[in-house]
């Protein structure tokens, strides 16, 4: 017996939509990616409970090719099945549209990985996600005169891990997982 629901979103969501995501994300190391509006997405599917959005999961999809745009669980509800719900359904959605296969790109947080690993997900590729949060680490960018850097954030190979976390303070692995639909297409 659960005491949440699963359903489609709706544009009166947003607010608690909003909140949802930033709380779920305040633990994780995408702290800072702070949503202000709700972007449009193909599959968009929130958990309610007592009237708020305690767990959502935007997808996207291109032909056979699908993408977990955000899974987030609100750090009071979690461990309860929220997020596998939302991915259960969220595959039969991509699946009735023709997709065949499901990735999701997810940074460095233990839980997190353990979640995809528990469900269904393999590691595709990684590659860093280089941010140079201090006007000292930034300097290393000033090649305009009029313009002086105070942070950056950059794309790197991942074979450049050990010399950049040498020289910035915040450097993340970035993960591309990938579960197959096929079996649930058949
Ligand atoms: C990842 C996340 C969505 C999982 O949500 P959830 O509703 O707690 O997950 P579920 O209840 O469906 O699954 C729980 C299972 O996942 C795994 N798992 C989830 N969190 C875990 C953790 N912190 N440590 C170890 N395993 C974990 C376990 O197998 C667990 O089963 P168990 O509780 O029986 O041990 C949630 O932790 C979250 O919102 N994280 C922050 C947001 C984020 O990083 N999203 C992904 C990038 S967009």
């Amino acid at each position: 017996m659960t005491d949440w629901t699963l359903r489609d979103y709706t544009d009166t969501d947003e607010p608690s939509w909003l909140r949802c995501r930033v709380l779920g994300f305040l633990d994780t190391a995408y702290f800072d990616d702070v949503a202000t509006h709700k972007p449009a997405r193909a599959i968009e599917l929130v958990a309610i409970q007592n009237g708020e959005v305690v767990g959502l999961l935007d997808a996207g999809i291109d032909g056979t090719d699908a993408t977990i745009e955000t899974i987030v669980v609100h750090p009071d509800h979690r461990r309860r099945g929220i997020a596998r719900a939302l991915l259960d359904q969220a595959c039969t959605r991509l699946t009735a549209r023709g997709a065949l296969q499901v990735d999701a790109w997810t940074r460095d947080d233990d839980g997190t990985l353990a979640w995809y690993d528990a469900h269904g997900f393999t590691e595709a590729m990684r590659y860093l996600h280089v941010y140079a949060s201090t006007p000292q680490e930034a300097a290393a960018f000033a090649d305009r005169p009029d313009l002086m850097p105070r942070s950056g954030f950059f794309h790197a190979w991942i074979e450049h891990e050990e010399t950049l976390r040498a020289e910035f303070q915040r450097v993340h692995v970035c993960r591309q997982f990938v579960r197959s639909l096929e079996t649930e297409a058949s």
